[in-house]
């Protein structure tokens, strides 16, 4: 049958990771899908940077637009980042051109993410985003897929790797923060602005896609009640363990009676808890289900192979025909939540 053809926008951690497992696995990708999954074109901004990896057989463009216009191009990968500019004007020239899209863009989904799935499916296509929440753990797709006959009653966890490496070095280490920050940006976790990981929007951001899966209701970013790691000192974490508990930015989300309740906090948890145990960029996501009970999904939050399998999740779901909304019911179809506050316990 005919291969699926991808343009990778972005060429960084995330987007290498993905070149480099549709290069190491063409055989296995084409066995499980049916068909071959092949890359046509690529995008990034410095064509002559050496990036360790075989480019020569795609085509280059340098608009992250123009890729996703490409005749040769069936679904865009958008790995450049951002809550709008280039990320966005790709996704949107992407859907206006026929083509789906797969992006691990968190911020474009948070502000964005209502709009663009409604105008992909108004199209036809399908915007997927497995790799925009808790990097490796396939949690959206526990959600829509394995968790489809439950009413979800709350999902909860540590989405945000940096912030959990930063913490756990700090504590295990004694490092101070600014050590550690330098450790996370080598590693290749941190987002273009750090100040989105420290500051728990990104975490928020990730916490409003789950809720909106979660709950069948638009992304509410503004009303995630946010607060980062920037004032937690290695003091507090030294004080916090004397009493036998860790720091953790932890997000929980809830459907209560008077409404949609978000908090991206950083919140006391057991020592010797799951969460309390949870070391370096991992993440961990507890999902609710009322017919389930709690299930506990915990992995790689971040970081160029792991998000790469995430991306590679839904590319493979579009190559097999799967168009379920990756909301898990037609974006048009979300309701908008009446958001609670945050100030139940
Ligand atoms: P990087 O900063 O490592 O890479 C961004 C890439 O986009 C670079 O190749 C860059 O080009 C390219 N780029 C930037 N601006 C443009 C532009 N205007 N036109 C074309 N290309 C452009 O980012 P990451 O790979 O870390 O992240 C990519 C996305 O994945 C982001 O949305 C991020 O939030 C998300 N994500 C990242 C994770 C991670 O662990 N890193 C985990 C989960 C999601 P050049 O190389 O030439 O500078
Ligand atoms: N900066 C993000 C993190 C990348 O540290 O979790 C994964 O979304």
């Amino acid at each position: 049958s005919s291969p699926l053809r991808l343009g990778i926008a972005g060429l960084g951690t995330v987007g290498r990771g993905v070149v480099q497992i549709v290069q190491r696995h063409g055989d296995l990708l084409a066995a499980r899908a049916g068909r071959p999954v092949v890359i046509t074109a690529v995008c990034a901004r410095d064509r002559t940077r050496d990036r360790g990896m075989r480019l020569g057989d795609y085509a280059w463009e340098d608009d992250a637009s123009a890729l996703a216009r490409r005749g040769d191009v069936d679904v865009l990968v958008e790995l450049v980042g951002g809550d709008d500019g280039p990320a966005k004007a790709a996704v949107e020239a992407a859907i206006a051109a026929g083509k789906d899209v797969v992006t691990a863009n968190k911020a474009l989904l948070a502000h964005h993410g209502q709009a663009l799935a409604e105008a992909a499916e108004d199209a036809g296509r399908v915007l997927r985003f497995e790799a925009a929440v808790a990097g490796g753990i396939p949690v959206v797709k526990a959600l829509t897929e394995g968790l489809a006959g439950n009413a979800i009653t709350r999902v909860m966890g540590v989405m945000n790797g940096t912030c959990n490496y930063i913490l756990t070095r700090m504590q295990s280490e004694g490092l101070p923060y600014e050590a550690v920050f330098d450790e996370a940006a080598d590693l290749g976790y941190l987002e273009a602005d750090p100040a989105l990981d420290v500051g728990g929007i990104d975490a928020g951001h990730k916490l409003a896609l789950l809720a909106a899966i979660a709950f069948g209701t638009r992304p509410d970013f503004p009303s995630v009640a946010l607060e980062g790691i920037e004032r937690i000192s290695i003091d507090d974490i030294h004080r916090a363990a004397d009493l036998g508990y860790r720091i953790k930015l932890l997000g929980v989300a809830r459907m209560t009676g008077r409404g949609l309740e978000q908090r991206m906090s950083p919140c006391l948890v057991p020592a010797t808890s799951p969460l309390g145990q949870l070391q370096g960029a991992t993440n961990m996501c507890v999902l609710e289900g009322d017919a389930s009970g709690p299930i506990v999904l915990r992995g790689a939050g971040a970081g160029e192979g792991p998000t790469a399998s995430a991306v590679l999740s839904d590319v493979m779901d579009i190559a097999r025909g799967n168009r379920v909304s990756t909301f898990g019911q037609p974006a048009r179809s979300l309701a908008t939540a009446k958001p609670a506050g945050a100030t139940a316990p």
